[in-house]
């Protein structure tokens, strides 16, 4: 992807996690692949009073940390430091933003790309701080980082104040699953491909299953992990952006608004929850003291930053209903929690078995389509083949392709490309909106009943698959979680 000659790129939250650890180190590699890159220019602000010589000793140490050693060029690195200028602001106290617009002074032509990698609720007011030191011109973008709110009248609000300021084809919603190699090779997948889509709805698939398991526990995010809990922090966008990929038809084309016309749709098919239907179908779970590779890890109520009664979940698992003619009775078991005992992102379309066996040994469903985001990505599609020998016996084998020793080149990372793609003007893989709405209006109910109804959360071992409950929601269909690695 080809970026424009020149841009100004403002990241808020310049000394925080995100641009340590994702954003320089993406921005780095584009550096240091470019060819020209003279009219590029980064301005980290963050509130700490910081010098421009501090800051880039700070970001040499950490980068070095988060780039492989073997990308880790020292004349590139020092060639990409000089492009990078920090300012010290105070995003909520409005100090600093003269100061960055005098740096800015001369470049109001220019594309101008304003990341805020702050809290959520810091949004409208940078953007009004912005918008008043004349920041803020036609050719301006904001992006914006997830959770954007914790319910749908925050979002609301968020989106309207930031809305006064930059329009729609401004903002650019993050959700870096999106940003994902694989995510986008299941678009290829489906839409360059003739042979899946005859086969991807109701009448051959017997049930979906997405997995997003981590290891980790709530590491230093305690205090804003436990105000939002798994639901707001994975299910409300990672999760339902990838039921979206994989449910959504055939977008007219890749424009943006196209493909997010589609993902909406899909939103807008899912079936409500009542407090019957959450109590029935929605297992919610909390971690407790365990072992994750034979290491003693704490639960999740000794962690640091966690009240000592916490209710907050850290696992969910689910079963969703999609209402339309594509999906309808098609169960989709969504799964998402910390401290599990694999890392192991996936999406597995299970479908339905042959109508009739005519070999021993093939009345079960054997046909499976297994697409993993991390930790290796690759696609494996499982096929009965006769065992070699006398008999006629089979058994399933996967066809198996691994991204990684397919394609040989370094795989960009998720920020990395959503990065270059706000900088290119390329809202597809951004959320829209209305997306966004019909993503809290989904979630508000099962938050709401969980409030009414005070069950607390059920304990699983750190370091196992979560609650024995959420293998019988899915046990009484009669299926299971796809639980190999
Ligand atoms: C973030 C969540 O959006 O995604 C984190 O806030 C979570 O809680 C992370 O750990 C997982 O992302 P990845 O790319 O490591 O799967």
């Amino acid at each position: 992807m080809a970026l424009p000659d020149s841009f100004d790129l403002i990241f808020f939250g310049g000394t925080g996690d995100l641009a340590l650890r994702k954003l320089l180190p993406g921005l780095y590699y584009r550096h240091r692949d470019s060819k020209d890159t003279r009219g590029w220019r980064s301005y980290a602000a963050s509130r700490q009073k910081l010098g421009r010589e501090q800051y880039i000793e700070m970001i040499t140490a950490t980068c070095r940390r988060y780039i492989p050693a073997a990308d880790f060029d020292e004349r590139a690195w020092t060639a990409f430091t000089q492009s990078i200028d920090y300012l010290s602001i105070d995003g909520a106290g409005g100090t600093g933003f003269a100061e960055l617009a005098e740096r800015l002074r001369d470049s109001g032509q220019r594309i101008r790309v304003f990341y805020l990698s702050t809290a959520a609720d810091l949004f409208s007011t940078i953007c009004a701080h912005l918008a008043a030191a004349g920041l803020v011109t036609p050719l301006s973008r904001v992006v914006l980082e997830k959770p954007l709110g914790r319910d749908l009248a925050s979002a609301t609000r968020i989106n309207e104040e930031v809305g006064k300021i930059f329009e729609e084809r401004q903002i650019y919603r993050i959700d870096h699953y999106l940003g994902k190699e694989t995510v986008q090779n299941l678009l290829a997948l489906r839409f360059a491909n003739s042979i899946f889509e005859p086969l991807w709805h109701r009448v051959a698939v017997r049930d979906v299953q997405i997995t997003l398991a981590e290891t980790v526990g709530v590491e230093e995010r305690g205090g804003y992990f436990d105000h939002y809990g798994s639901l707001r922090d994975m299910v409300q966008n990672h999760l339902l952006q990838l039921l979206c990929i994989i449910a959504m038809e055939p977008p007219v084309s890749i424009d943006p608004d196209a493909v997010r016309d589609e993902k909406l749709k899909v939103l807008k098919a899912l079936r409500p929850f009542t407090p019957d239907t959450v109590r029935a179908k929605i297992v919610r779970g909390q971690y407790r003291p365990g072992a994750i590779d034979g290491k003693a890890v704490p639960g999740y109520l000794e962690e640091k930053g966690i009240p000592a009664h916490s209710t907050t979940e850290t696992f969910i698992a689910m079963r969703v209903d999609l209402d339309n003619w594509r999906w309808a009775r098609v169960p989709f078991y969504l799964r998402t929690g910390k401290r599990m005992q694999e890392r192991v992102s996936e999406i597995v379309i299970n479908f339905r078995g042959v109508p009739y066996a005519i070999l021993p040994g093939t009345d079960g469903d054997t046909n499976r389509l297994v697409i993993r985001l991390q930790p290796d990505e690759g696609i494996k599609l499982f096929v009965s083949a006769k065992i070699p020998g006398a008999e006629m016996r089979v058994r399933p084998v996967d066809l198996d392709l691994d991204f990684g020793k397919t394609f040989k080149t370094r795989r960009w990372d998720a920020y990395e490309r959503l990065l270059m793609d706000a900088i290119s003007g390329n809202l597809t893989l951004f959320m829209r909106r209305d997306e966004l709405d019909a993503a809290w209006r989904w979630i508000d109910p099962i938050q709401e009943a969980w409030a009414v109804q005070g069950d607390p959360p059920k304990p699983y071992t750190s370091g196992t698959w979560g609650p024995t409950a959420s293998s019988a929601l899915i046990a009484r269909e009669g299926l299971a979680w796809r639980e190999e690695t």
